[in-house]
């Protein structure tokens, strides 16, 4: 198949490589794409959404795979479709799930999908008088994208009010912030969830752990995923169905019922407390770094699972997974994530080990190439993946990747899976 893939990160990369790795030959385009997906394709530069879909009928692309959620939320997959194209992904009113929390809030209230009680309102007083009846901490949120900075966990009342007034004023993040959500906090541990759906059916991934901090034991700032797992063995089959039967189904019935089926990735960020799955949030795309070790476990066709999901035909297809885990570990650049660094050129030792060769791999994100030289020239660089029979096999591994790849400023955790061991 023809297949452009839209967007330049770690997760674009592992869906890129695992269709590479399909038996039946593909010609990969990426917009843009990034240093190292040049060499499973060829790099774009065409920002302009009905542009790219001209490019997409002139060239006869099949499927077009959409990564991140700037393009969903500006509904990119609308265009192409009335262009008679077929792409994976939410249109830009079911992309709303993540472009909107107010959105999501709201949905998930009216079908009854279990969510932290919340107010949503840009009323200051309203938002006070609200945080007045919950104890600390208190979760403040904007409404809007805001590059996954947009949560406050204030550890106390004045701070969620300071928050509070920040967003609503527009200070602390523009017009993103001008609606907020007030809610409960909720006490437990988080899971990453990911269903990709055709609009009516859906299949779910094994569920992965990310790792959000920046520092090990989960302290320092936030930041998007400094690692991530998959199976996470916190959950058993009576989570997974409580989640399909209170949190999937009645999401993809209820958009059915909006108007908007969903199609895409249903990302579902939920806290179990007690045993029971809340949903913190919808995402309507793959997380990042959560695909790159989800992509890996896939024993199916990947390419086939999005082309039937973009075309309402997952229930013909069966989708396998590997009986294995896959741990990936971020590294990062000096200055991430408070700032950009200065390009640094990344050494990957050649391995004469059989196990890293045979077991791990790396995905490639933040890197530009020049000369056949890659540079490390983003927040998040690349992903050391390691696959294994336990947890601490595929990290183990992972961590002997890690260590043959070099470049100034290198920053990685080193307690990646550490909730499963
Ligand atoms: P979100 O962008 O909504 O996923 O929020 C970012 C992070 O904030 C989540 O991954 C959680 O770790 C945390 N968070 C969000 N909402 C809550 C909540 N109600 N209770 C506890 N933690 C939360
Ligand atoms: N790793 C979390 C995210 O992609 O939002």
């Amino acid at each position: 198949m023809k297949i452009l893939i839209l967007g330049s990160g770690g997760r674009e990369y592992s869906i890129a490589r695992a269709i590479s790795n399909e038996e039946e030959g593909h010609e990969l385009f990426f917009q843009p794409g990034n240093g190292a997906t040049s060499a499973l394709g060829e790099n774009l530069n065409i920002k302009d959404y009905n542009d790219l879909a001209e490019f997409a009928k002139t060239n006869a692309i099949e499927l077009t795979i959409v990564g991140p959620e700037a393009p969903l939320v500006d509904g990119v997959v609308d265009i192409f479709k009335s262009k008679g194209l077929t792409i994976f992904g939410p249109g830009k009113e079911a992309a709303q799930l993540e472009g909107s929390k107010v959105y999501m809030k709201n949905f998930l209230a009216k079908y009854n999908i279990p969510t932290a009680r919340y107010i949503e309102t840009s009323s200051i007083e309203d938002a006070f008088k609200f945080t007045d009846t919950l104890s600390a901490p208190i979760v403040v949120k904007a409404d809007g994208l805001c590059g996954g900075k947009g949560v406050i966990i204030a550890q106390n009342h004045d701070e969620a009010k300071v928050a509070i007034s920040e967003m609503l004023s527009g200070k602390s993040f523009g017009d993103a912030g001008l609606k907020v959500i007030v809610e409960e906090f909720l006490d437990g541990y988080e899971l990453s969830m990911f269903a990709v759906c055709d609009g009516d059916d859906y299949i779910l991934l094994p569920a992965a752990q990310d790792h959000k901090r920046l520092l090990n034991n989960d302290e320092g700032p936030n930041t998007g995923g400094m690692g991530a797992y998959a199976p996470t063995p916190l959950v058993d089959e009576v989570l997974y169905q409580k989640v399909k039967d209170r949190i999937i189904r009645p999401t993809l019935d209820g958009m059915q019922k909006e108007g908007a089926p969903f199609e895409g990735v249903l990302f579902i960020g939920i806290m179990v407390v007690n045993g029971e799955p809340i949903t913190l949030e919808f995402n309507v795309r793959f997380g990042d770094p959560e695909c790159e070790i989800l992509m890996p476990l896939m024993t199916s066709s990947v390419s086939d699972m999005f082309l039937k999901a973009s075309t309402n035909r997952l229930s013909e297809i069966k989708v396998e997974f590997s009986s294995q885990y896959a741990v990936g570990v971020v590294m990062a650049s000096g200055n991430y994530p408070y700032g950009s660094s200065t390009p640094a050129e990344i050494i990957v030792d050649e391995s004469h080990h059989e196990e890293i060769n045979d077991f791990t791999h790396i995905s490639y994100a933040g890197v530009s190439e020049e000369d056949g030289v890659l540079y490390a020239d983003g927040g998040r660089v690349l992903v050391c993946v390691g696959l294994g029979e336990s947890i601490k096999q595929a990290r183990d591994r992972a961590y002997l990747r890690c260590g043959q790849v070099h470049f100034a400023g290198k920053k990685i955790r080193t307690d990646i899976a550490y909730q499963a061991l």
